[in-house]
């Protein structure tokens, strides 16, 4: 199964940095986003992921490629544990890009990349969500897949004041925590949502959708075509389930989540996770 990793959107929120660098590539200590997300798709045994880049993203191509001059400059200076981190993450994956001319919305970008996904189903992850999971957020999703046969979305509970920012499902019947979904509302009031359950950037979907995506007109507000609109074909058709993902989440494109997501992350970490702990305990004595 392949993945399309969707990364060409703007990224207003992130201004002014997205103005020359990809949000994808915002650093996580050390690593990049889009490196967390490739490391969860391989974990699930997908090897092959295809980008959706736009003008200026470029560089997320060149991070995962070999870079003949580095390689060269660090072997001759005997920094050879440098050496094999940089081999090691042009050879983690194959990458395919596909380019988005227009940004014309989350359904288009997935839309854009039918030619290489193949015949069968494939994975949808996006590039600046990421999931803090024991176990792949994608790989739970591909075992409810190989189970039920379904496409299937991720979903979390989220708070009531943050249910206008999601496509929210109403649910059928469930089992632990896989749930039919009947329908599907993009970012409705709290007052209107049926539920306080919202899909997050996490799919297994089948062909089915990329059929309806074709026929899809562009939304009259936003010109955008929304991958939630074919969502909601297919839970109406052949059928659509939620599985409750077990990990944390964050929106790393989100100024203030992506900094949560840093500290999350950088804590857990053998090199700075005490020392942080310790500046922080310092910190919040004197708030
Ligand atoms: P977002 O809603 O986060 O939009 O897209 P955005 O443009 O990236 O960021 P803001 O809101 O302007 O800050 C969700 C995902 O869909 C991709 C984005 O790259 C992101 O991974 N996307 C969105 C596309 O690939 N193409 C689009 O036309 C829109």
């Amino acid at each position: 199964m392949k993945a399309i990793i969707p990364c060409a959107g703007l990224g207003t929120r992130f201004l002014p940095f997205t103005k020359a660098v990809p949000k994808e590539l915002l650093p996580v200590v050390d690593t990049p986003v889009i490196h967390l997300i490739v490391e969860e798709a391989l974990q699930a045994g997908i090897q092959s992921v295809v980008f959706i880049t736009a003008r200026g993203k470029s560089a997320l191509e060149d991070y995962f490629d070999y870079a003949p001059e580095l390689e060269f400059e660090l072997g001759s200076k005997g920094k050879k544990d440098l050496l094999e981190q940089v081999q090691r993450i042009a050879g983690l994956v194959e990458t395919i890009a596909v380019r988005q001319k227009k940004p014309l919305g989350l359904g288009h970008a997935v839309y854009c990349a039918r030619h290489v996904v193949g015949e069968g189903p494939f994975a949808v992850i996006l590039g600046d969500d990421l999931v803090d999971a024991k176990k792949s957020a994608i790989g739970q999703l591909i075992e409810v897949h190989n189970r039920t046969g379904k496409s299937v979305v991720a979903l979390k509970e989220v708070p009531r004041e943050d249910i206008h920012k999601f496509g929210i499902v109403s649910v059928g019947s469930h089992e632990g925590t896989t749930v039919e979904i009947e329908g599907v509302v993009e970012k409705p009031s709290a007052e209107k949502a049926p539920s306080n359950l919202a899909i997050v950037g996490r799919y297994v979907l089948n062909q089915s959708v990329m059929h309806a995506l074709k026929d899809l007109e562009p939304h009259g507000s936003t010109g955008e075509i929304q991958l939630t609109d074919a969502l909601e074909i297919e839970a109406r058709t052949n059928g659509l389930v939620g599985c409750l993902i077990e990990g944390e989440r964050f929106d790393a494109g989100n100024r203030l989540e992506f900094v949560k997501a840093v500290f999350a992350y950088a804590i857990k970490r053998p090199d700075v996770g005490e020392p942080l702990i310790e500046f922080l305990r310092e910190r919040l004595k004197n708030l």
